[in-house]
């Protein structure tokens, strides 16, 4: 039994019938990133660490009394970001000393991801069903307008032609808003080249001279091409840009810093700003779509980004400088060629 449960990737708790926590299995160490010490042979009450886990399981024991439960709960990790994790628990027989045992999966990703596709459908959808009668109805405005202008006279005519103007208007905006929906759900298959990912910064920067941030670049020398989709990678860099010169909107000098560096055979480009950093109660979705705290944001600027970088097999992290605030988001991106290494040469995108 022991080496099963070291071997399972699932976290597993268990506790005698006093609900004094007897057994921690590898798994549960790993996904709570937590070695347990001073928890063992307590009861879940008084597991300062883990407060919020411990108050989870005992709910749940309470109110499924001797059945089985299922419940997903929300932690917040060690690194701040929020932490999904499905806990499934079970009350042992009396027969056999009772107690009770926890079996939890880390399912933060994977909910991630259902969301995220599940928000690619509605896009899909929403642009689909409302683009259609878009056309018509400014269509059938103008030609309101058209045929009755001549007919009516005086407030009647002032009246129509403004009423007329303000659909062909908004119609005109609701077209952009599902356009930008569209785009969010249809974004093309990356098409993966060798890219100078140095250059490519340094050209998108060209078009923020007249920005009223002042923008450091720190490059690495010598940063191999990274796999990538040089259109879409300038994307990510316009839409963190932009969102680290909004940040710094009512900041009186405001900079950005973008920094690129060599990873674990990744390119990471890091964009630094000294804002205000991200709102807190939004972190956990903030690279889902519709997100923002702007009036006037779709919120779908980081979620591009982060299906751009998931298509490109990288990764995205978003953190705020410690104390001082203000945004950082990191992008790492494979490398073109990989280092000499033998088995991975496989990898290689053929496309370069
Ligand atoms: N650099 C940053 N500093 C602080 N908050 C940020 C930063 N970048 C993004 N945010 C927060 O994340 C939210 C979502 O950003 P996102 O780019 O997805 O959408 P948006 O900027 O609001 O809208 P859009 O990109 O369409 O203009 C923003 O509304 C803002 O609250
Ligand atoms: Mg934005």
């Amino acid at each position: 039994l022991e080496s099963i449960l070291a071997n399972l990737s699932a976290g597993v708790l268990v506790f005698d019938r006093r609900f004094v926590l007897r057994t921690v299995n590898e798994g549960a160490l790993t996904i709570l990133a937590d070695d347990f010490s001073g928890l063992l042979g307590e009861a879940p009450e008084n597991w300062p660490r883990q407060l919020a886990l411990g108050e989870a399981i005992r709910g749940a024991f309470a109110e499924h009394e001797s059945s089985e439960w299922q419940e997903q709960i929300e932690l917040e990790h060690t690194d701040g970001l929020p932490q999904i994790l499905l806990l499934r628990g079970t009350q042992l027989p009396a027969g056999s000393h009772g107690g009770y045992v926890v079996v939890f999966d880390d399912v933060t990703r994977l909910i991630a991801a259902q969301r995220s596709a599940a928000w690619g459908e509605v896009a899909r959808r929403l642009a689909h069903e409302i683009k259609n009668p878009l056309t018509p109805i400014q269509l059938s405005a103008e030609r309101l307008q058209m045929k009755l202008a001549d007919r009516v006279s005086g407030s009647d005519a002032e009246m129509l032609s403004r009423s007329t103007q303000t659909i062909i208007r908004q119609v005109e905006a609701m077209k952009r808003m599902v356009n930008d929906f569209s785009d969010y759900a249809r974004l093309p298959a990356p098409e993966l080249t060798a890219v100078d990912l140095n250059a490519l910064i340094s050209e998108v920067l060209g078009l923020y001279e007249t920005s009223r941030a002042t923008i450091a670049l720190k490059l690495a020398a010598k940063l191999p091409p990274v796999c990538g989709d040089a259109t879409q990678l300038r994307q990510i860099i316009h839409n963190l840009l932009r969102n680290a010169e909004d940040a710094q909107e009512s900041v009186d000098s405001p900079s950005i810093e973008i920094r690129t560096r060599l990873a674990d055979n990744l390119a990471e480009m890091i964009v630094t700003d000294h804002g205000p950093g991200f709102p807190p109660e939004i972190m956990a979705r903030v690279l889902e779509p519709y997100v923002t705290t702007k009036a006037r944001g779709t919120g779908l600027g980081l979620a591009i980004v982060k299906k751009i970088v998931d298509e490109h097999q990288g990764r995205i992290r978003i953190n705020n400088r410690q104390p001082a605030g203000g945004g950082v988001v990191s992008i790492a991106l494979p490398l073109a060629s990989l280092p000499t290494r033998g088995h991975r040469v496989s990898q290689l995108p053929t496309e370069a």
